[in-house]
């Protein structure tokens, strides 16, 4: 996943403790904290165990992580069940998949930390949030795509295997950022993340619908963002954004994966409570980026981007240009 998909919204809260990467478990507290761990040495941390720990509650703007109905999950990707499953073209998404074009492309360099040391005053805090807002939103792509390609595994192992190349590319991206806070002396506790912070659960058709954004979202806000800064040079002030190119490709991967998941399951799309829903989805993870990407102009103008013509740019070539190219999701339009 690569937008914030509705509603989601990391927030910073720092502590001392050395970060622990652990393995998924679902988690289900009520409330969660996102925990900044500074790069100290471990007599550093000890001596700090606990300082910097809050709890915040959710809100329709924080940031969540997804579960769903597996078992409803299963039927519909049984092909005994469903026969419109294509499974020829999901044979041909799952070799491009395994292809792993950007296997190679995650490379860091020593611009980045030399980028990171001159970014100074309220530029390098909303910096600093951005990684951090961005690598939330794709370690929550990687543990939702994780369980459903272990979920799915026996039903139809080839979506099953798409799930779990998904899962691969999201975890890359969500290293990536989090390489990046270590610029900045930070670490995001995933680990800790996995463990602690609320599932938001949602029937597979919502999951379609909202993934589906989220990962075209997630293409064209990167693309955007990319070649404005190609375009624009002196805005280029951390090295990541290069990196856009070739990522925002994965998510468009994504998404297309996502749109065949949605043409197997007609009645996902095409009854009148269908539309509905799908504009309502759109609807509101419009409204949700937009409030979001509001409270953060300081970040979009530090790039040299007008926050407003950015998200309406984003929005435009989701949701109103795919109706003339791609008939099958002609209903996610406003
Ligand atoms: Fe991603
Ligand atoms: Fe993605």
């Amino acid at each position: 996943m690569a937008a914030e998909m509705a509603l989601l919204e990391p927030v910073s809260k720092f502590n001392t403790k050395i970060p622990q990467i652990s393995n998924s478990r679902t988690p289900c507290s009520r409330f969660f904290t996102i925990r900044m761990s500074a790069t100290t040495t471990p007599s550093q941390s000890a001596r700090k165990k606990n300082a910097g720990k809050k709890e915040i509650q959710e809100t329709l703007l924080t940031p969540r992580f997804y579960t769903t109905d597996f078992d409803e999950m299963e039927q519909l990707f049984n092909t005994e069940i469903n026969k419109s499953l294509n499974m020829a073209e999901f044979e041909a998404l799952l070799q491009e998949f395994k292809t792993d074009f950007n296997q190679t492309h995650f490379v860091r360099n020593k611009e980045f930390k030399e980028a990171a040391d001159k970014l100074q005053g309220p530029l390098r805090q909303i910096f600093v949030e951005f990684l951090e807002r961005s690598c939330t939103a794709e370690f929550s792509g990687f543990l939702l795509y994780k369980e459903l390609g272990r979920r799915l595994k026996k039903t139809n192992p080839v979506v099953a295997e798409i799930f779990s190349l998904m899962s691969r590319d999201e975890a890359r991206h969500a290293g990536f950022l989090n390489k990046g806070l270590s610029d900045f002396n930070l670490a995001l506790d995933l680990g800790f993340l996995t463990k602690a912070r609320k599932y938001t659960f949602f029937k597979p058709k919502f999951i379609f619908y909202a993934t589906y954004l989220s990962e075209k979202i997630g293409y064209w806000r990167y693309i955007t963002i990319y070649r404005h800064l190609k375009e624009n040079p002196e805005y280029q002030c951390y090295p990541i954004f290069k990196y856009f190119e070739n990522w925002c490709q994965d998510e468009n991967r994504h998404g297309d994966f996502f749109s065949a998941l949605m043409k197997a399951q007609p009645q996902f799309l095409n009854d009148w409570q269908a539309k509905l829903w799908s504009r309502f989805f759109c609807l509101s993870v419009y409204v949700t980026m937009y409030l979001n990407d509001c409270q953060r102009t300081a970040f979009y103008e530090g790039i040299g981007l007008d926050t407003k013509e950015f998200d309406m740019h984003v929005i435009i070539e989701v949701s109103v240009r795919p109706q003339i190219y791609s008939p099958s999701i002609k209903f996610y339009r406003l």
